[in-house]
């Protein structure tokens, strides 16, 4: 468990003191992946570096599975250090040393002899898919086996928590995927608390458990995943939730589409957090014998699940719509709302 209390950050310029962070307190349990989601400038990098003092907090405490970080004299430090490994955006390789070499630098350090060494740096290689890359050199990789080479060197220690800085920032879509997909494997092998930084609300949508929305060094909202996208309260995290979502327009032009339809009953499915979303209308269409025509919707699948709304229309014997509906109520997380119904 990481537990953080009071942090704050001050920059002094000559003009001015900035605040980056601002008097954070803040627990993150053993094993989560924590996204920590903020526009350009709200202090994430500034927060995520005081974890491991890559910057000194100006105050307040960190503590990481009892272990005091913001104590620790320089000697300590660099022993716990081992334990938190990072990612960037711009990966920070080292452009002279091949692939298996970069991995090989923080148990170089760490003072690991060279058969464990070269035993460990293997594993990491079959474990991050970079198998039969050994010998290429940072130049010669693509942006995400660059990551990937990132997350391996941030792994050589065995360390108890990865922080990732915007890690997927500079991927394309696809290859963000495939760098997010990696980061949950190793969560749930390795069993490591992940804390991402990022600005990309779909990042977080797609392997966060929990988040935390800053603003001017603040969290200004936290919690669930799910509840955060349900019901964001403050305007920066409905702006980041409308990333993903769209703008709230779902409605728009389903009117004139239910126009259309002369008989059956039209219903608004709520689908909060519902596990079993792909199945869930051809199952009632086959139990149920009857006709459903998904009208229009918007469902985005999260970690816990599918959230979102779908319009759809139900056509037949009305005693088999009404228990079908019941069956959407009872058995499922499925909120519904009868839009229309046509006699
Ligand atoms: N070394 C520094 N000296 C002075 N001000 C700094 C320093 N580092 C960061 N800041 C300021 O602290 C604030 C937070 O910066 P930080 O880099 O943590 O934001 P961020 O959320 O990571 O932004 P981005 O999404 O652009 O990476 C900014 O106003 C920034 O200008
Ligand atoms: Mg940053």
């Amino acid at each position: 468990m990481i537990s953080i209390e009071g942090l704050s950050k001050f920059y002094n310029t000559s003009l001015s003191r900035i605040t980056a962070v601002d008097n954070l307190t803040l627990d993150i349990e053993e094993g989560d992946i924590f996204g920590v989601i903020g526009y350009s400038g709200a202090g994430k990098s500034t927060f995520v570096r005081l974890l491991n003092r890559l910057e000194e907090p100006s105050s307040g405490k960190v503590v990481i599975d009892d272990e005091t970080i913001t104590s620790l004299n320089a000697n300590q430090l660099r022993v716990t250090r081992q334990e938190i490994g990072m990612i960037f955006q711009h990966f920070n390789l080292l452009w002279s040393r091949t692939v298996k070499d970069n991995i090989a630098f923080p148990l170089e350090i760490a003072g690991v002899a060279k058969r464990e060494r070269e035993e460990r740096v293997q594993e990491l290689i079959e474990l991050v898919g970079l198998a039969g890359r050994e010998q290429a050199y940072p130049s010669q990789l693509s942006g995400g086996q660059k990551q990937r080479v990132g997350i391996a060197r941030a792994l050589a220690n065995k360390p108890k928590v990865l922080l990732c800085d915007e890690a997927t920032s500079a991927l394309d879509p696809e290859t963000t995927n495939a760098i997010l997909d990696l980061l949950v494997d190793i969560n749930e092998r390795l069993g490591l608390t992940v804390i991402l930084i990022t600005h990309e609300m779909h990042v977080i949508r797609k392997i966060c458990k929990q988040v935390a929305v800053m603003e001017e060094g603040k969290i200004v909202e936290q919690g669930d995943v799910l509840d955060v996208f349900l019901r964001p309260k403050q305007q920066v995290t409905k702006k980041f939730v409308e990333q993903v979502m769209g703008t709230n327009d779902e409605d728009d032009g389903v009117e004139d589409l239910i126009s259309t339809y002369e008989s059956g009953k039209i219903m608004k499915l709520h689908f909060v957090g519902e596990t079993a979303n792909q199945a869930l209308i051809s199952q009632i269409a086959k139990s149920y014998h009857i006709d459903i025509n998904i009208l229009q919707g918007k469902i985005t699948q999260m970690q816990q699940g599918a959230y979102g709304t779908l319009f759809v229309q139900m056509d037949g014997d009305p005693d088999e719509i009404d228990r079908a509906i019941t069956f959407i109520t009872d058995e499922t997380s499925v909120e519904v709302e009868v839009v229309r119904d046509v006699e």
